[in-house]
């Protein structure tokens, strides 16, 4: 079993991580008590928290899910709803963004793309952009000490309509907060549907005001997503894409146009999507030559860090340290930042 502490010192990034699923227990208790807000149930672990029956009644949308609760994802993004409610001034969000570049920085991160949904964020409704405002002066002061850089993907809820979306990507062309890199959807497909003709004009104008587009597809729902994110968002990354292994023509289309994929096993079999690490597809993307980068997803609630997860990689699908220095590497490569920063990480 490759060492923890060997995983660490490997420089690398992390690029599909959700702000939103990064809050300590610590935090969480500090922020409920700040807030008034009584906690679901006994307050052992975030996992306990975020399993609770009231996340966890099981969805008639869903069916599936097993670690995280009987409502898998559905439960889990009522879980992040409920928690991220808790932040209310900007103080507390900058608080929360220090908070995530200091445990980044623990797992020898040194640059993150995280996404932020607002949409979780339910205090800071109609001022979205002054949420993003309070957590950069989180990330700033974070990097001023020392710890993770961190560049924002703002993330549409899959159910937001095409009018909000375009809203969104407008006031970030009008006045684009300085961490914000790129544009994501989250959320969860086999709720919503097909949503790639629903955002392709956001998205449009999105890439045109120099955003980088990064899209959750083929977690919840099969490849068709994962197509739509391509051919009609123009991703450059798929946040999971995993099921586009049950489509061999898209493979060849994810490995002809090097678009990445920020696979998360653990998430993967925590929240239901395949019933444990050996029928996960990752070893089978990487014999098929698809760009894979290994990531956590949500790594508090799950109850996982990211140098945990590599090493369970590493031992079920018999990784060598040369092969997990190749996902560093590719971590790296596959960010949204600077030219000059990757550089300097490379
Ligand atoms: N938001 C947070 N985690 C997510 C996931 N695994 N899938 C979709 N949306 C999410
Ligand atoms: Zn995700």
């Amino acid at each position: 079993r490759i060492d923890e502490q060997a995983i660490r010192a490997l420089p690398k990034a992390e690029v599909h991580i959700h702000l939103e699923g990064t809050f300590s227990l610590h935090d969480m208790l500090v922020l409920a008590k700040e807030s008034g807000v009584t906690l679901p149930g006994p307050a052992r672990t975030i996992f306990d928290i975020s399993t609770h029956d009231d996340f966890s009644a099981p969805s008639v949308t869903t069916g599936g899910g097993t670690g995280a609760g009987s409502a898998g994802l559905t439960g889990f993004l009522r879980f992040l709803d409920w928690q991220c409610g808790l932040v209310r001034t900007p103080e507390q969000a900058a608080r929360v963004a220090y908070a995530f570049a200091a445990r980044q920085t623990a797992s020898g991160i040194r640059y993150s793309d995280v996404i932020v949904n607002p949409t979780h964020w339910n205090a800071w409704r109609g001022r979205e952009l002054d949420l993003l405002a309070a957590l950069s002066e989180g990330f700033d002061e974070a990097a001023q000490d020392g710890l993770c850089e961190t560049g924002i993907a703002y993330s549409l809820l899959r159910s937001q309509t095409a009018r909000e979306a375009e809203d969104i990507v407008a006031a970030l062309t009008y006045r684009r907060p300085e961490r914000v890199v790129a544009l994501s959807v989250d959320g969860d497909e086999k709720v919503t549907g097909r949503t790639g003709e629903k955002f392709q004009a956001a998205f449009s104008r999105a890439a045109v005001a120099g955003l980088r587009r990064t899209v959750h597809a083929g977690e919840s729902s099969g490849p068709a997503g994962v197509w739509d994110a391509i051919d009609l968002l123009r991703a450059e990354r798929i946040d999971h894409g995993v099921r586009s292994i049950e489509d061999p023509a898209l493979i060849e289309r994810l490995v002809r146009d090097e678009i990445s994929l920020g696979v998360c096993p653990r998430s993967n079999v925590s929240l239901g999507i395949y019933p444990d690490w050996a029928s996960h597809p990752l070893p089978r993307l990487l014999d098929a030559g698809v760009r894979v980068t290994l990531n956590t997803d949500d790594p508090v609630p799950l109850g996982t860090t990211l140098e945990a997860d590599w090493a369970v990689a590493a031992a079920q699908f018999g990784f060598t340290e040369a092969d997990l220095a190749g996902f560093a590497r590719r971590s790296i490569e596959a960010s949204f930042a600077s030219d000059d920063l990757k550089r300097d990480l490379l």
